[in-house]
C-alpha cells in the first residue's frame, strides 16, 4: 500500500498521457496523495480539468504562475513529495533531465529536487533507440533516476517495438517497490541471461533466438529488492541491467568460466539460452567456398553450466533456478528436467512460435519445485520477474 505517501506526478506530453489518468486512480485506490503537474505539450493530450479531478488536488502548469509562487514556491512544492514520478517521460523530458536544463516548471521542479525521482519512458521506437535517448538514459540512471519500462509492443504512431510506456499498474508496483521492504539486501544473486554464440569460424557462428528480455528484468527485479546482482550475459538484444555487476561473454565455455569465477551466491539463477552444442575444431580461418562441396560440421557437448552449479558439493547457492523453453509436453519435461539437473526450482514457459514469447515483452511461466507445480497466466516479462524475485526473498529469507 502507499499509504500517506504523497506522490509528485509530472505529466510530459505524449499520447500516453491518456493512461496517466488511470495511473491517478490506480495510485490513490492505494492510499497515495497525487499532486499532478502538466507541461504544455501534455495539456495536448488531458485536460488541467480531468487530471485535476482525478487527482482530487490542484494542478500546476506555470513556472511563472504568481497564485502558486505566492501559496507554494517550485523549490517547496518538488521537495514537499516523498517521490517524483513522470509519466509518461518523453525523450524531450529525459533529456533536459539528463542535461540539468530548467525552462519549464516540470524541468524546475526535477532540478530543484532532493526527492528521488522515477520516470515512465514513452516514445516512438525511433527516438527510443536513438543514441542521444540511450546516452540520456544511461545518464539519468547514473544519477539515481529509476526507469520504469519501457515495454514493446504497438505503438500509436503504427509502429512496433520498445517504447510504448509501461501499464499503470506496472509504474504503480515499481513506486511499491520504491517505498517497499529491501528484503535481498545483503544477498547476492547471479543471473546467466542471453543466448550463447558458438564460433563456426572467426565470422559465422551458431545462436538462437533469446533476447535476453526475461533475464534482464529478472536482475532489475532483484536489484529493486536490494539485492547484490551479478549479471553473466551472452550476446543478448537488450541492453544489461544498470546497477548490475555485469560480465559479458559470447560462448557457453566463457559464460561457465564467469559463473563458477562469481560464486559464491545465495541464490544463482540460469535463465540464459544456452547452446547445447558447439562445433568441434572450430577453424581459426575463415572457411572458403569451394564450390560443389558443403563443409561439414561436427559438434561437440557444451557444459551444463545450471547442472554443474545446481550438483556442486561445496559452496552451492541455496537456492538453484534453471529455466525450461520447451515446445511440447512443457509441464512433463519440465518436470524430469528439475530432477536431472538437480535445480531447487524449474521455471518453464512455452517457446512454440505461435506463442510469440520468445522475443516477445510477454511469457506464460509455470514454477515446478519440490512442493509442485504453480502455472501463471500470461503476464508481461517485468511482472514474471517481479513475481519471481519476490519468491526468491521469501525463499532465501525461511
Ligand atoms: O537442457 P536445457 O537447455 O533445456 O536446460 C535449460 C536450463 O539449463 C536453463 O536454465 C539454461 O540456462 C540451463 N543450461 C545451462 N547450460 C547448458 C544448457 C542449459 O546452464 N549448457
Amino acid at each position: 500500500m502507499l499509504q500517506d505517501k504523497r506522490i509528485l506526478l509530472i505529466l510530459t506530453g505524449g499520447i500516453a498521457a491518456y493512461k496517466g489518468l488511470d495511473l491517478i486512480r490506480r495510485l490513490r485506490e492505494r492510499g497515495a496523495s497525487v499532486t499532478p503537474v502538466l507541461t504544455r505539450a501534455a495539456e495536448q493530450f488531458v485536460t488541467p480539468l480531468s487530471v485535476s479531478a482525478l487527482a482530487g488536488h490542484k494542478v500546476y502548469r506555470d513556472l511563472f504562475d504568481l497564485t502558486d509562487e505566492a501559496e507554494m514556491g517550485h523549490i517547496q512544492l518538488s521537495r514537499s513529495a516523498d517521490l517524483i514520478l513522470v509519466a509518461p517521460a518523453t525523450a524531450d523530458i529525459m533529456a533536459k533531465m539528463a542535461q540539468g536544463r530548467a525552462n519549464d516548471l516540470a524541468s524546475t521542479l526535477l532540478l530543484a529536487t532532493d526527492t528521488p525521482v522515477m520516470i515512465a519512458p514513452a516514445m516512438n521506437v525511433r527516438m527510443w533507440d536513438h543514441p542521444a535517448t540511450q546516452r540520456n538514459l544511461t545518464q539519468l540512471r547514473a544519477d539515481g533516476v529509476t526507469v520504469v519500462g519501457p515495454n514493446d509492443g504497438d505503438m500509436a504512431c503504427g509502429e512496433f517495438g520498445p517504447g510504448r510506456m509501461a501499464e499503470p499498474l506496472e509504474i504503480v508496483d515499481a513506486v511499491q517497490g520504491h517505498f517497499g521492504p529491501r528484503p535481498l539486501k545483503g544477498k547476492h544473486v547471479l543471473i546467466t541471461s542471453g543466448p550463447t554464440h558458438e564460433p563456426i569460424d572467426p565470422v559465422r557462428y551458431i545462436a538462437n533466438r533469446s533476447s535476453g528480455a526475461q533475464g534482464t528484468a529478472l536482475a532489475r527485479a532483484l536489484l529493486d529488492l536490494g539485492a547484490q546482482v551479478t549479471f553473466v550475459t551472452g550476446p543478448a538484444d537488450v541492453p544489461p541491467p544498470v546497477g548490475a555487476d555485469v560480465v559479458r561473454v559470447e560462448t557457453a565455455h566463457q559464460m561457465r568460466d564467469a559463473v563458477l569465477a562469481g560464486l559464491p551466491a545465495d541464490a544463482a539463477v540460469f535463465a540464459a539460452a544456452v547452446a547445447d552444442w558447439r562445433v568441434d575444431g572450430a577453424s581459426d580461418a575463415k572457411l572458403k567456398k569451394v564450390v560443389g562441396t558443403l563443409p561439414t560440421l561436427q559438434f561437440a557437448e557444451n557444459p551444463d553450466i545450471l547442472a554443474t552449479v545446481a550438483q556442486m558439493t561445496k559452496g552451492r547457492p541455496t537456492l538453484v533456478v534453471g529455466f525450461a523453453a520447451e515446445t511440447n509436453d512443457v509441464i512433463d519435461n519440465a518436470t524430469a528436467k528439475r530432477v536431472r539437473k538437480g535445480c531447487d526450482w524449474i521455471v518453464a514457459n512455452d517457446v512454440s512460435p505461435e506463442t510469440g514469447i520468445m522475443g516477445g515483452s510477454e511469457n506464460a511461466v509455470t514454477v515446478i519445485s519440490d512442493t509442485g507445480v504453480d502455472s501463471w497466466p500470461r503476464m508481461t516479462k517485468a511482472e514474471v520477474a517481479a513475481r519471481l524475485a519476490r519468491q526468491i526473498a521469501e525463499a532465501l529469507a525461511t
